[in-house]
């Protein structure tokens, strides 16, 4: 099991496992659930979990597209449901998983999120969850400002990981295609997960970026993320109609 690795590998036996699918609103309630009722302090949160787009458009149980519920909305409601504990132990932070693969989308149509009127692809389902992950982390600084808690985002470089793998077992052609030369070249140029974690850790514990929040990184360094990326009134709306679509209630709202 995986905690019996961390555990020989680091020596320490306080290693916990927990389960959560962030695709499933009533499992990242749950999971939400369990920290506050156990946990006293919590100063790192990481939301790390990413799947690629799916063959065809899916639904997670909530209806929404399943890459955005995996990649964005599971970890918005967790972060918010985790915010008063987060709060209450700072100094803290807030590390959200984006990707390089967000400079892809140029616009997004904050009344679309999941893809119903406009055609669906995988590529552009994981680019705008990616996108979304910064925006989050923008407005959630403006809104944490002054509290001790920092958030950032960051792409984590190309690593060799399964991420792509998954999809290559998928039934359509292009698909197969489009993840097998995906496949290659985090095989051929990607880091190994322990180089590709390096920024997460960075952004977690450095005395560096203690004070830093909102900004988006890689390889350990502040970086540039598209315009959009940057745009704070997209950001704004993309908060507003993010908490209607995970049903965050008024007294879960911790900012
Ligand atoms: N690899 C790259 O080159 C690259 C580049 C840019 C960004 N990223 C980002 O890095 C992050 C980690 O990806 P990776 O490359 O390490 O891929 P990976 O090896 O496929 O790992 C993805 C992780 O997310 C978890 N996960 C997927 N769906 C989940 C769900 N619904 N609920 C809970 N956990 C779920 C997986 O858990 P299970 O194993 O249990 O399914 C796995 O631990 C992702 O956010 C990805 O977008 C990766």
């Amino acid at each position: 099991m995986v905690a019996d690795e961390i555990m020989s590998a680091t020596g320490n036996k306080e290693v916990l496992v927990r389960k959560l699918d962030t695709a499933d609103l009533q499992s990242v309630r749950s999971f939400a659930q369990g920290i506050l009722e156990t946990e006293e302090a919590l100063h790192i949160l990481v939301n790390n979990a990413g799947m690629y787009g799916t063959e065809e458009r899916e639904v997670s149980p909530d209806g929404l597209e399943i890459t955005m519920a995996t990649n964005y909305y599971g970890h918005f409601l967790l972060t918010n449901l985790l915010l008063e504990l987060l709060k209450k132990s700072a100094p803290s932070r807030i590390i959200n998983v984006s990707s390089a693969a967000h400079l892809f989308t140029r616009n997004i149509n904050i009344k679309d999120l999941n893809f119903e009127k406009k055609s669906y692809g995988a590529f552009s389902a994981y680019s705008q969850s990616k996108l979304c992950n910064i925006l989050f982390s923008l407005e959630l600084s403006k809104k944490l400002r002054g509290s001790g808690v920092m958030v950032n985002s960051l792409h984590p470089g190309t690593v060799s990981t399964e991420i792509f793998l998954k999809e290559e077992r998928t039934r359509s052609l292009p698909i197969k295609v489009i993840c097998h030369l995906l496949n290659i070249i985090v095989k051929v140029a990607g880091k190994d997960s322990e180089l590709g974690a390096q920024t997460i850790i960075h952004l977690a514990v450095s005395e560096k970026v203690e004070q830093v929040s909102g900004k988006y990184f890689e390889d350990c360094k502040e970086v540039g993320s598209s315009w959009l990326a940057q745009d704070k009134a997209v950001a704004k709306s993309l908060w507003e109609i993010s908490e209607v679509d995970v049903q965050l209630r008024p007294s879960e709202m911790y900012y």
